[in-house]
């Protein structure tokens, strides 16, 4: 398995600047997951690393060797979309086989890696069937096997989950970061679902506009957005941002509430849910009615309007008996908090 590097990698659609110098390493046999909102330019990035799409500018190398020029056959990667293509009137074993015969492998070469590949992905019970009579998890299972079965330099996934129901894609998930562990291999996986961009990556890479905003590890991520945007993309329910002043050292909050600040040019500050403790009215820094109380069983989800137009998202433990309507105080430890200038840069590095 190889390493792929790109460095100020451009992609303009009819001077429509759609990856605006993308530098990124991904280490061989990590498992890189890109995020970003529709439209960032995710499956453009993938497509310019398969070779499906010819670089505007900047180079791609793939284990150290420049491929930015090359077919993408040449360029020894196997990649996964979303909507998975199988040939219909083929078998489960025709299917995953038939890049190889293209290829004129050997035969018998052919019937241990279709049998190496289904064994991976417990698909030795379906090898005989057609397409049609497979469930959408095992149809998708089949268009990774033929990806495994060409022995590819790295992996590429452009949402190859987002067809399935929900169980069935948190099912998937876990074979996918088992496969990963079992075959070492590079991975560079596309997906706007945050929860498998956040279990599955050893790295994320937070795209927007076409560039990076940030990059580093799900905790990374998640603990130190390195900016509003990041702080938003990431987490569920989303950051709540709430505009301060700072007076005599202290952050004033809507209300009037003090929490003290040392923190230089603050203007705004973020706020998880879960840092977020609904208490009796006139207990916290933050005051106002809750306006939704959704009971999610480990958690209660809840929203409470503190000024006109700022909406702070808490979870509640479980139990707690509110309704909407109600008056309520936030409880809010300055730790907690992530520091955000006007222009959404955090402040604390
Ligand atoms: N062949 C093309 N010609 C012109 N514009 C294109 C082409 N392919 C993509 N684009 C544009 O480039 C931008 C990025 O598209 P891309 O498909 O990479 O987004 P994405 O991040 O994968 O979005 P999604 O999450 O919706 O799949 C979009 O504005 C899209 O319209
Ligand atoms: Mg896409």
């Amino acid at each position: 398995m190889a390493g792929i590097e790109l460095r100020g990698l451009t992609k303009s659609f009819a001077g429509q600047d759609v990856i605006r110098g993308v530098s990124l390493t991904v280490a061989q046999g990590e498992f890189c997951v890109i995020v970003g909102p529709s439209g960032c330019g995710k499956s453009t990035l993938l497509r310019l690393i398969a070779g499906l799409e010819e670089a505007t500018s900047g180079t791609i190398a793939i284990g150290g060797r420049d491929v930015t020029r090359l077919d993408p056959w040449d360029r020894g990667l196997a990649m996964v979309f979303q909507s998975y293509a199988l040939y219909p009137h083929m078998s489960v074993r025709d299917n995953m086989a038939f890049g190889l015969r293209t290829a004129r492998v050997a035969e018998a070469e052919v019937a241990r890696k279709v049998a190496d590949a289904a064994r991976m992905l417990r698909l030795e019970g379906l090898l005989d069937r057609r397409p049609a009579a497979l469930s959408g998890g095992q149809r998708q299972r089949v268009a990774i096997g033929r990806a495994i079965v060409r022995d590819p330099a790295a992996f590429l996934f452009d949402e190859p989950l987002s067809n399935l129901d929900a169980s069935l894609r948190a099912d998937t998930r876990v074979e996918l970061a088992a496969l990963h562990r079992a075959l070492g291999a590079t991975m560079v996986y596309v997906t706007h679902d945050q929860v498998e961009a956040m279990t599955m990556a050893d790295r994320i890479v937070v795209l927007d506009g076409g560039r990076v905003r940030q990059k580093g590890s799900p905790r990374d991520l998640y603990e130190r957005p390195a900016d509003t945007f990041v702080a938003q993309f990431l987490g569920s329910p989303r950051m709540t941002l709430i505009p301060v002043d700072v007076q005599d050292g202290q952050v004033v909050l809507p209300g009037g509430g003090r929490l003290s600040a040392p923190w230089a040019g603050l203007a705004q500050v973020g706020l998880r849910a879960e840092h977020a403790r609904i208490t009796a009215p006139g207990g916290g820094v933050l005051s106002g009615e809750l306006i939704a109380a959704e009971y999610l069983g480990a958690t209660l989800s809840v929203l409470v309007r503190v000024a006109d137009g700022l909406t702070v998202a808490a979870l509640a433990p479980p139990h707690l008996r509110i309704t909407p309507g109600e008056r309520v105080g936030i409880a809010i430890a300055a730790a907690d908090l992530h520091p955000f200038a006007a222009d959404g840069r955090r402040i604390d590095g």
